[in-house]
């Protein structure tokens, strides 16, 4: 096995590969598109399905049948740089990163076959339906917590920083063994590790940034090794435990990767989905009340909410060989960026795909997850999380409504998308 870096710390630019058609408009990152992005990218899907977008520096595909080509020949299209920061790094945030206990491995989403699949037969075994059942009084609990808090202040509020932010980090560092205790720490350090890979910070908050990832870093290696002394029911002491049957088959490194790389991948989107699932279903009152006497139709709505609204819009892929997509030709080393959030209402896919659809039976076969080899290891878990979040807010806040005419601010990045505050009311 050859072990490679989890982050590919980049100073400079890629140059533009030849060959393919042009854009030399879009980019994520522009005003409009973090506003609504959705009819940007229906100009896209129709027009230019597979086209080099200048600002942006990657080839952006548009179409479902592309998008699944693409997530399902990992040979040509390798996921090596999905964890990179978009835009080159400054050199100050480089050099802090570039301490020399600064180490951790590409071991899930950017690891590339066959470590990949070593790997991630033992990571698969950590998210068992069984493990991430045990959770379910915690979600519960917690969710009711987090409400009765809310409900002790005056309408409005805002049910980002209220639940929607502290209960998914909250549930993933129980699922992996982290105390309590350090919850408040953990979610400082990770807060803002949205930015540095897929947004494009100033050059002082990229350094900020490196300073918590590398203090998160050097945290988790000091937990791995307690967590080895003192075993626990938990994910990270069955990596360890699995690790110690197997030395040479899953390394010390790459479960304290493992552990790092779950600090975003566990909660942010988790976040972004339960800012979605309300904007989406308290704008649409009578979907609500149905949801509230049904709560049985909760799962299907989770599924169109990721298809409608996705938390995540885009994800990336970088050629290792000349290839051609659809009937464009794309040279060795491109970046490649695929936007979910135009698949997911690709017409061709599915009927009336710009219509938000509670009762939609294909809802399921959205590609907010992904596809293939990488799809996401922790896609029941959120569903299981959002779901049960959801349900106690049905029973116990019905009358939650949204407050009219605010504004929600995405935070603008290429892959993520889903409110920064989200005002709700109720009734007293
Ligand atoms: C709504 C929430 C979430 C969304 C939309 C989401 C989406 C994704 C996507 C698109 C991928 C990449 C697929 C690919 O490259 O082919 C991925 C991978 C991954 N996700 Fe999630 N995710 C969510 C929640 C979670 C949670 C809660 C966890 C863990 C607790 C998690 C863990 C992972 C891991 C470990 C991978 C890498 C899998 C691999 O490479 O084998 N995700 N996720």
């Amino acid at each position: 096995m050859t072990d490679t870096d989890y982050h590919n710390i980049r100073t400079t630019a890629l140059a533009p590969p030849t060959g393919c058609p042009f854009d030399p408009s879009f980019t994520p990152l522009a005003g409009d598109y973090v506003a609504d992005p959705y009819p940007i990218l229906e100009r896209l899907r129709e027009e230019q399905p597979v086209v080099y977008a200048e600002p942006l520096g990657f080839v952006v595909v548009t179409r479902m049948a592309d998008v699944e080509e693409v997530f399902l020949n990992p040979d040509v299209f390798s996921s090596a740089n999905v964890q990179d920061p978009v835009f080159p790094i400054c050199g100050e945030a480089a050099a802090i990163l570039a301490a020399d206990d600064f180490n951790p491995v590409a071991v899930m989403s950017n690891r590339q076959e066959p470590d990949h699949g070593r790997i991630r037969q033992y990571t698969k075994k950590g998210f068992s339906n069984r493990r991430t059942r045990t959770l379910e009084p915690y979600i519960r609990r917690r969710t009711s917590e987090l409400i009765d808090e809310m409900l002790v202040g005056t309408p409005p509020t805002d049910f980002i920083s209220a639940l929607a932010y502290p209960l998914p980090g909250e549930v993933v560092f129980r699922f992996m063994g982290f105390p309590e205790s350090d919850d408040q720490q953990l979610k400082d350090w990770c807060a803002n590790r949205l930015a540095f890979s897929w947004g494009q910070p100033t050059a002082e908050e990229q350094v900020e940034i490196a300073e918590n990832m590398l203090a998160y870093w050097r945290y988790v290696r000091e937990f791995t090794a307690a967590k080895r002394q003192a075993p626990g029911d938990d994910f990270a002491s069955e990596l360890l435990a699995d690790h110690a049957a197997n030395p040479d088959d899953l390394s010390y490194r790459e479960v304290e990767s493992i552990l790092y790389g779950l600090s975003f991948a566990g909660h942010e989107p988790v976040t972004l989905l339960l800012g979605n699932a309300l904007i989406t279903l308290l704008s649409r009152r009578d979907e609500w009340e149905e949801l509230c006497s049904n709560p049985d139709l909760l799962a299907g709505a989770l599924d169109e909410v990721l298809r409608w609204n996705s938390p995540q819009i885009g994800w990336r892929r970088i050629t290792t060989r000349d290839t051609t997509l659809g009937d464009v030709s794309i040279p060795k080393g491109t970046q490649v960026f695929l936007s979910l959030g135009a698949a997911n209402r690709d017409p061709r896919e599915f009927p009336e795909a710009d219509t938000f659809d509670l009762h939609r039976a294909d809802a399921r076969n959205n590609i907010s997850f992904g596809k293939g080899n990488h799809y996401c290891l922790g896609a029941k878990f959120a569903r299981f999380e959002v779901r049960i979040v959801l349900e106690v807010l049905a029973e116990r806040l019905p009358s939650i409504s949204l407050v009219d005419g605010q504004a929600t601010d995405p935070f603008p990045n290429i892959s993520f998308r889903g409110p920064s505050s989200l005002m709700v009311t109720w009734d007293q």
